[in-house]
């Protein structure tokens, strides 16, 4: 059966539609979860609400631990990577990362970036071999085919690929190409926009995010289905 991280970044914590001032992305990232779960009942979650709980940010300690080899380091230094070690092991965990993030002054909420400086790391995501200075990364994650499906809400309109201010977004293209680094190359993006001007405008962009992300569903569920068969003994 297939494991699902779910994370959400939205500072705000509860769900558009049901909530007063509640978030667009979480009720993207619900709406995936429920209808995976919907499709597949034996699905399991984990979810990390790092906009409820931000993580640390990384520090001078953090970076010495990171970079001591395992077998050089000091007990303080199991203690500083502990909460890197522990977000580390639930991706790892997941077939399908689902990741709730809107767009926060051009870019991703500073408590996504803080998750992903804790789950980008030497010797646990990504390998570094100085000896082969033309190719010296190996993306740790790519063991296995993981999807992350990348669901975000924006107050303006035209940051899509290809719209007026797409090279005014920062957000998918920074979070994609931080999990490609690491292995997960599969990455689907959907997006809800006009939150700021509400109303017909909002209320269709949303209709078609939730269109989207059901087609995902639909179409993801399929290829791990398939999958699955593929790998069962007749
Ligand atoms: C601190 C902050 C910065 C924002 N920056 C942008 C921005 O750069 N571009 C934009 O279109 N909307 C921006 N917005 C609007 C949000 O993207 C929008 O409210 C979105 O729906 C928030 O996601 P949520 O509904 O999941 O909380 C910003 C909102 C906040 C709170």
């Amino acid at each position: 059966m297939t494991h699902i991280l779910q994370l959400d970044a939205s500072a705000r914590p509860g769900l558009a539609g049901i909530d007063e001032h509640g978030s667009l992305s979480r009720r993207l990232t619900q709406r995936f979860v429920s209808g995976w779960q919907a499709r597949q009942p034996g699905a399991t979650v984990t979810h990390r609400d790092v906009g409820g709980t931000p993580p640390s940010f990384i520090d001078q300690r953090w970076i010495q631990a990171a970079f001591t080899p395992p077998e050089r380091r000091e007990p303080w230094m199991a203690e500083v990577l502990a909460e890197s070690d522990r977000l580390i092991d639930e991706l790892t965990a997941a077939d399908v990362v689902v990741i709730g993030a809107p767009l926060y002054n051009f870019g991703m909420p500073a408590a996504l970036k803080a998750w992903v400086d804790l789950v980008v790391r030497m010797g646990r995501t990504v390998d570094f071999d100085p000896s082969r200075p033309d190719d010296p990364f190996t993306p740790l994650l790519a063991d296995r085919p993981r999807h992350a499906i990348i669901l975000s809400s924006r107050g303006g309109a035209g940051f899509e690929p290809g719209g007026a201010l797409a090279h005014m977004n920062h957000l998918e293209p920074g979070l994609a190409t931080a999990l490609e680094f690491i292995g997960i190359t599969r990455i689907h993006r959907v997006s809800i926009e006009h939150q700021e001007e509400g109303g017909e405008r909002l209320a269709a962009s949303l209709a078609a995010a939730e269109r989207r992300v059901d087609g995902l569903i639909a179409q993801l569920s399929e290829l791990y289905q398939a999958s699955r068969e593929a790998t069962v003994p007749a």
